[in-house]
């Protein structure tokens, strides 16, 4: 039997240091210079030099102003702030990348499924089919009311919303263009045939959307679905739309229980367990020897900005840590922002987080684990977690950037090839036929994007395509 493959993401966002609090003060952190092209297209390079699937652009559409019910400490602290948008940098790392993919954050909570789908067309046309979209419905107050809501939507009214959002982009992906559309018939004077382009006439609740899609299929047709459903709503969101999922996680028993319980879900909705890849968050922290990894440890530790993670937590759980006391216990409870974020201090079976403890945690990597060590250690790591927590591929957060991701690609890739689990070339040219094998350059026919159907008038298209 053949050694199992992993996958990796380089996790980044379009901010200074938005992954680790405060660490933009780090002398190896070029994060300041994110409004640069040349600071995405040498991430890229990096990410691609070290055969990886994708780069993962995180996104946020307002401020962490939860914390004292004010924007001003992120501001100060750089607490994913400022935030520029994720999409524009993309065709510019395309262009010096030939196989890296791109899955980029965007709200299904703001954006419109319409203008959406042609975004991502034109982006997977530009890449030659390169391009994740990581689904979101958004978990800051701060967002709903600059676009155009009194309030965040209720939490699962997000995700039954985003069901609809993505029955929309299906029918436009996968039914308004027949293949062979465009005919570039000079003498009848056809650029397309208008019998092979359809409106979709989707009218539901909360969209209503005539068609057709505006940009003629692209190589992937629906870009690669990636999505972090935590909650139980979430995890069935996940288990229906998603190609990949991002977790974040303390440990290897979390991991194992969430890869159990997707696994069944997807299941459920009638797909395969293996349609799913799940990608662990982790920060490696590499060293020639353990004791350097840990003093390294240390050091980045004291760049971590206090307030600013305070800033940070507080918008990621919705609670207002300016109220509590640094040796006060996290507590349980619900919460309409990120309840994952909140569960991996207030219901870790391993032990009572302190907010002082939890801040300090969370202000490298978001929290997520840190795999500490040689290269030979965190490679173990990874294969353990492959192994036992039946985990696809990891997503690997910066402490410093682009440096983790050079020291990540110097370092741990080479051992990860020399054992056999990681390519050494790349598979094929989409990001789907990377993650999925040469020649699955379109979604299966389980997905439910492939059972989308619409009303052309006179017929109902069944097979438009065989993909
Ligand atoms: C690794 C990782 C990255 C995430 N990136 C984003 C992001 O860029 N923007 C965002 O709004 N939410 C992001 N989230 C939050 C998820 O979209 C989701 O809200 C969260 O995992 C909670 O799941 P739930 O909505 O099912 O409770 C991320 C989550 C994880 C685990």
């Amino acid at each position: 039997m053949m050694t199992k493959q992993i996958h990796l993401n380089g996790f980044i966002q379009h901010s200074p240091s938005p992954h680790s609090t405060g660490l933009w003060k780090h002398p190896k952190d070029q994060g300041t210079n994110h409004h640069r092209i040349s600071y995405w297209t040498e991430a890229a390079q990096i990410l691609e030099k070290g055969k990886f699937d994708a780069m993962f652009i995180a996104d946020v559409l307002g401020t962490y102003s939860v914390y004292q019910n004010s924007f001003k400490p992120a501001a100060q602290h750089a607490v994913q702030f400022p935030a520029h948008d994720p999409v524009l940098p993309i065709s510019a790392m395309a262009a010096v990348t030939e196989n890296l993919g791109f899955a980029v954050t965007i709200s299904a909570t703001y954006a419109q499924p319409y203008a959406l789908a042609r975004q991502l067309s034109t982006l997977d046309h530009l890449s030659k089919g390169r391009i994740a979209w990581n689904i979101v419905t958004s978990y800051l107050e701060s967002e709903a009311t600059n676009l155009g809501l009194p309030q965040r939507l209720p939490h699962d009214l997000r995700y039954d919303r985003a069901d609809e959002f993505l029955e929309v982009v299906y029918k436009l992906w996968e039914q308004s263009w027949e293949d062979g559309a465009i005919i570039l018939d000079q003498e009848s004077d056809t650029f397309a045939d208008p019998e092979k382009i359809h409106a979709i006439h989707h009218e539901g609740e909360f969209f209503h959307v005539p068609g057709p899609h505006l940009v003629e299929p692209s190589p992937q047709r629906t870009p690669v679905l990636f999505q972090a459903g935590a909650s139980p709503r979430g995890r069935d969101f996940a288990a229906k739309h998603a190609e990949g999922v991002f977790i974040k996680n303390h440990s290897l028993e979390a991991v194992k229980a969430y890869t159990a319980d997707l696994r069944q879900r997807t299941r459920r909705q009638g797909r395969q367990p293996e349609d799913i890849k799940i990608f662990p968050m982790i920060l490696p922290i590499v060293g020639s020897t353990e004791k350097e990894a840990y003093e390294k440890y240390e050091e980045l530790t004291n760049h971590v900005s206090y307030e600013g993670t305070l800033a940070l937590l507080s918008g990621h759980t919705g609670i207002d840590f300016s109220t509590y006391d640094p040796n006060q216990y996290i507590e349980e409870m619900k919460t309409e922002a990120v309840q994952g974020n909140l569960d991996l201090y207030a219901k870790d079976p391993k032990k009572r987080w302190t907010l002082q403890e939890a801040v300090k945690n969370h202000g490298l990597g978001n929290g997520t684990v840190k795999f500490i060590g040689t290269p030979e250690q965190i490679a173990d790591q990874i294969e353990q977690w492959a192994d036992e927590g039946d985990a696809d591929g990891f997503n690997i957060a910066q402490a410093y950037s682009p440096g983790t991701f050079q020291e990540f690609v110097d370092h741990v890739v080479p051992e990860l090839q020399k054992r056999g689990i990681y390519r050494t070339e790349y598979e094929a040219g989409t990001l789907r036929e990377n993650l999925y094998g040469k020649g699955s350059v379109h979604l299966p026919s389980s997905h439910p994007a492939k059972k989308t159907r619409i009303s052309t008038g006179n017929k109902t298209l069944t097979t438009i395509r065989e993909s």
